[in-house]
């Protein structure tokens, strides 16, 4: 699902996260990092940039081709590995950080991952998430779309529990030490409600998918009715469309 569309136009938009998440937790020279459900590459590419040793995991070969090329093209010596974020290819206490933008949170066991990310951290170090608010639009668009297509397996929660600062502190009741967890929001910018719509579209796996998939008449519906969500939220006035898309910043660190 994630090879579909044109993953990159995405991953700049988002860009403005993978750098708070890199201050966030403090990533810097001679650390080692395991980006969880990297996609392209935002997060590792940034860290790499600080000094760090990065390995970028994710399930989707197409996309670790794509962050191989960028992040060769940009001198950047990143390991990919391709892996599901519910069975993590590597030692126990491996990284001095692990982080997750956008990415963890669509893995369908919430409680594996959580328990695998804080497996290959070293005690008393860092887990970093960005997970989209169920609240916020990307929530509310999910919502609104998963209203047409299938409903999710039986025993599936919804990717945006994620963003519930509740259900991180019970996903990581007994892993972490101390969590950490600020409401923070990412422009999506476009010159109308339809540009903007056309652009996920296009370019966002799972948009693309159901396009394809779902009959003609209850995408036209889904989509009059995600252009609604977007004229709800736009803070632009007629003209243009700025929307802040709220995410859960999530700083944990593992116990000692
Ligand atoms: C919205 S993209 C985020 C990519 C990247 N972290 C970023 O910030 O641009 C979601 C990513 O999660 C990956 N993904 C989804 N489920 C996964 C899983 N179970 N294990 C590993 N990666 C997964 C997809 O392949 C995709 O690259």
């Amino acid at each position: 699902m994630w090879s579909e569309g044109n993953y990159p136009a995405i991953a700049e938009v988002l860009l403005p996260v993978a750098r708070a998440l890199v201050d966030a937790c403090a990533i810097s020279a001679g650390q080692e990092l395991l980006d969880v459900a990297a996609g392209t590459g935002n997060v590792a590419v940034l860290a790499a940039e600080e000094g760090a040793s990065v390995v970028a995991s994710d399930l989707t070969p197409a996309l670790i081709e794509l962050g191989r090329a960028r992040s060769a093209e940009a001198g950047l010596d990143i390991e990919w590995a391709e892996a599901d974020a519910e069975a993590l290819p590597f030692e126990d206490a491996r990284f001095d950080c692990v982080t997750s933008s956008f990415g963890a949170m669509f893995a369908p066991r919430p409680e594996v991952v959580a328990r695998e990310m804080f497996r290959v951290v070293r005690p008393g170090n860092t887990v970093g998430m960005a997970n989209w608010t169920p609240e916020g639009f990307q929530g509310q668009l999910f919502a609104r779309r998963s209203r047409y297509g299938p409903p999710l397996p039986e025993g599936v929660p919804p990717a945006g529990d994620w963003g519930r600062e509740e259900v991180v502190r019970e996903r990581f009741d007994g892993l972490a030490a101390t969590v950490d967890l600020e409401r923070r929001t990412v422009p999506f910018e476009a010159e109308s409600p339809e540009a903007l719509w056309s652009f996920f579209e296009e370019n966002a796996g799972p948009a693309v998918m159901a396009r394809k998939m779902l009959p003609e008449t209850t995408y036209a519906e889904m989509r009059e009715d995600g252009l609604a969500l977007v004229r709800e939220w736009n803070t632009a006035g007629d003209r243009s469309v700025v929307i802040d898309a709220e995410y859960l910043l999530v700083v944990a660190r593992r116990r000692g």
